[in-house]
């Protein structure tokens, strides 16, 4: 049985119909930037999300950049995030000018360890970017506590954690900004590339819009410096076709995870692990295991596809040299770089296809 990682074609089959009508509609009104359909969607995502404002945008990465914009970072600010995640997160902030300062994650989250984030405040540090990763929100309160102390902006990289929760609050509503990307493999994937960044301040709701259109506010009149960071019409009008099934999607990611966690019991795969405030989508199901990249290639050798995300963290990456970080600065970061293994975890998996991944996985340690 060949099982990939992610089978997009199935979902595609699942929401077509919608989908294909979405779509005919702007090509019947030609809006290709922004325009209706890019207002629908942010309505619709606004109280999916439970948040006063949602700004499309053309992507995870330019909803970073856009909300670093909004906060006014500029060069020499420092921005602390984790250096356990995609490189978007801290490549943005130095495209800005400014510093990643890289704070080590949680062994069994995977996310950001609050408490070894005070001590990289510095009369510097601008602002917090925690990362909600494979779809399981970073703890936020102590986030925001120490932010408020230190008077630091906070954003939330929700870009793999959109209708996650915590403490029944959703993702994206903790910081002053949360950034979520519609690249088409996340939960809810757009035809392209697409993103979202979410606020509940009038003033930031009001400048995000600004900077994603240049910064022209009238038009053709600039106050400020922006980008083209605009959301096309057709990502809009998708988006929000499937906006709908999202909820059902994320259940039966919870539901496939479930499965997995039975039959891992009391084997040498460590489970992924939800905190007890948190409500995971599980964007990704995320094992830790003992001789990963042998695993990774006797699935592969079975036609079983599986990922590691991340294979190297992004302090020792060569483009981040300058930064003076060592191996064995961030040891949790590091050692969840070789064990972590990323299992399909797609809604549209049967029952049948998760136990003949998971049996593999046990029958590779010799555990039939
Ligand atoms: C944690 C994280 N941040 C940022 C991004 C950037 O999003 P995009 O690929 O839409 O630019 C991604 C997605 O790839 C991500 O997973």
């Amino acid at each position: 049985m060949q099982v990939p990682i992610l089978d997009l074609k199935a979902q595609y089959e699942t929401c077509k119909t919608d989908v294909i009508k979405a779509i005919n509609t702007v090509c019947e009104n030609q809006s290709f930037a922004l325009g209706p359909a890019v207002a629908d969607f942010e309505e619709k995502i606004a109280a999916y999300c439970d948040c006063k404002y949602a700004i499309g945008v053309s992507s995870g990465t330019d909803a970073l950049i856009v909300a670093l914009m909004a906060l006014d970072i500029k060069p020499g600010d420092e921005v602390i995030t984790s250096p356990l995640t995609f490189f978007a997160t801290a490549g943005s902030i130095a495209r800005l000018g400014a510093k990643p300062v890289f704070v080590d994650v949680e062994g069994d989250s995977f996310n950001i360890d609050a408490t070894g984030i005070e001590e990289k405040v510095n009369e510097k540090s601008r602002a917090i970017i925690p990362v909600h990763l494979f779809g399981q929100l970073a703890q936020m309160k102590p986030i925001t506590e120490i932010a408020q102390r230190y008077n630091l902006g906070v954003i939330e990289d929700a870009a793999q954690a959109i209708g996650a929760s915590q403490d029944g609050i959703m993702a994206g509503n903790f910081g002053d900004l949360g950034c979520f990307s519609f690249y088409p493999t996340k939960n809810l994937g757009g035809f392209g590339d697409g993103g979202l960044v979410t606020t509940n301040s009038t003033a930031l709701a009001e400048k995000a819009r600004i900077l994603r259109d240049h910064g022209q506010n009238p038009r053709y009149i600039y106050g400020i410096i922006g980008g083209n960071f605009r959301l096309d019409g057709i990502q809009g009008a998708v988006l929000a076709a499937k906006l709908k099934y999202l909820d059902g999607w994320n259940e039966k990611r919870g539901q496939n995870a479930a499965i997995y966690n039975d039959i891992f019991a009391d084997s040498p795969v460590k489970i992924p692990s939800i905190e007890a405030n948190n409500v995971s989508i599980y964007h990704q199901y995320t094992v830790t295991v003992p001789d990963r990249d042998n695993l990774h290639k006797y699935l592969s050798e079975n036609g079983i596809g599986s990922a590691i995300f991340y294979p190297k963290a992004l302090h020792l990456q060569d483009c981040f040299s300058y930064l003076g970080y060592h191996e064995g600065d961030f040891p949790v970061a590091e050692r969840l770089c070789s064990e972590v293994l990323s299992l399909p975890v797609y809604p549209e998996l049967t029952e049948e296809q998760i136990e003949t991944i998971a049996r593999a996985v046990l029958k590779f340690y010799g555990r039939d």
